[in-house]
């Protein structure tokens, strides 16, 4: 999609919170009832959010759509987050009917173009939040008489209940295989090399990979993806103030290739980029 496309659907609304559930001690699950229209966001776009009426914090979070479906008049937005600081930690205090103020949908999202037989969804943590929005994606081009490529979804966390949305994965992919730092759920180690083992009965020829995690996972798939010569798409991260482009807050370094250096705006240029085209 065109930047002026994108740029036309985007909007501050009011989202009213339906429920605020936590999958685990420190990850919740938020279901927001956004208006009609909304749901033309694509998968890897992201929301600003800030709680209606509160000064604190000052400045809006982003976070990943992590589905987005239409229910009569209205649309319902879920949101998956991390307790990891004070907005967060405001964001999981909250319940049924409070609203909070929503910026989006914003940045570019992963690009589904690809003519490829099989998609590996490479998810390392909370990572997964954006990609199960795409599997869903895949899963409705399906429902319209598109072909359905393979859909394999690589998750890796720390330990067992790290796993977060595994069941849902399971509905949405042909296969699933996760893995734990601590060996008691699936693979033992990281995700990166789980995908290793698993690429060998893979045709790489036929493959794409959209991955979500930390920046060292990202690098690492980054890499494997250059070795193999399949194309890769990485979601990034960056602290954000604006969320559209205009404060240059969320700057990440790019390949330059011999040009004066390049930075490129996570929050418009991205958040999703091709793997070749940052300077890891
Ligand atoms: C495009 C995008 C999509 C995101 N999607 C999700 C999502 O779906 N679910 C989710 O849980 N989180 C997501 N994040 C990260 C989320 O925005 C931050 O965790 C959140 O802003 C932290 O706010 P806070 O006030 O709780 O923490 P703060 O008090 O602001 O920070 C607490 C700690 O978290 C670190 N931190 C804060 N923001 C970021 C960031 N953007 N990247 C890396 N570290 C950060 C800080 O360095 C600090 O150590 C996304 C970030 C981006 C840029
Ligand atoms: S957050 Fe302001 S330019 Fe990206």
């Amino acid at each position: 999609m065109c930047d002026k496309a994108m740029e036309s659907n985007r909007a501050v609304i009011v989202g009213i919170i339906r429920s605020n559930h936590p999958m685990t001690r420190d990850v919740f699950l938020m279901t927001v009832t956004v208006p009609h229209g909304f749901e033309s966001a694509m998968p890897g776009q992201f929301v600003m959010v800030r709680v209606r009426g509160r000064e604190f914090p000052f400045l809006p979070r982003p976070f990943s759509i992590h589905s987005l479906y239409r229910e009569g008049e209205a649309s319902t937005m879920e949101i998956l987050y991390q307790v990891v600081g004070d907005g967060t930690r405001l964001l999981s205090s909250l319940g049924s009917g409070d609203e909070l103020t929503i910026l989006g949908p914003l940045g570019k999202g992963f690009d589904t173009r690809y003519d490829r037989r099989t998609v590996a969804l490479i998810a390392g943590g909370i990572g997964i939040a954006p990609l199960h929005f795409l599997a869903q994606y895949y899963n409705k081009k399906n429902v319209h008489g598109e072909e359905k490529p393979r859909l394999v979804c690589f998750m890796g966390a720390r330990t067992a209940d790290g796993l977060i949305g595994r069941e849902r994965m399971e509905q949405l992919c042909d296969a699933v295989m996760v893995s734990t730092d601590d060996g008691r759920e699936g693979y033992c180690g990281m995700v990166t090399d789980c995908f290793v083992d698993n690429s060998k009965t893979m045709d790489t020829a036929d493959l794409i990979l959209y991955c979500c995690g930390p920046y060292e996972m990202m690098k690492r798939v980054a890499l494997m993806a250059g070795d193999y010569s399949v194309p890769c798409q990485v979601s990034m991260e960056a602290r954000m103030a604006c969320g559209i482009g205009a404060c240059l807050g969320c700057s990440v370094k790019m390949k330059s290739d011999g040009r004066p250096v390049r930075y490129g705006r996570v929050c418009k240029d991205g958040p999703v980029f091709d793997s070749k085209m940052i300077d890891w």
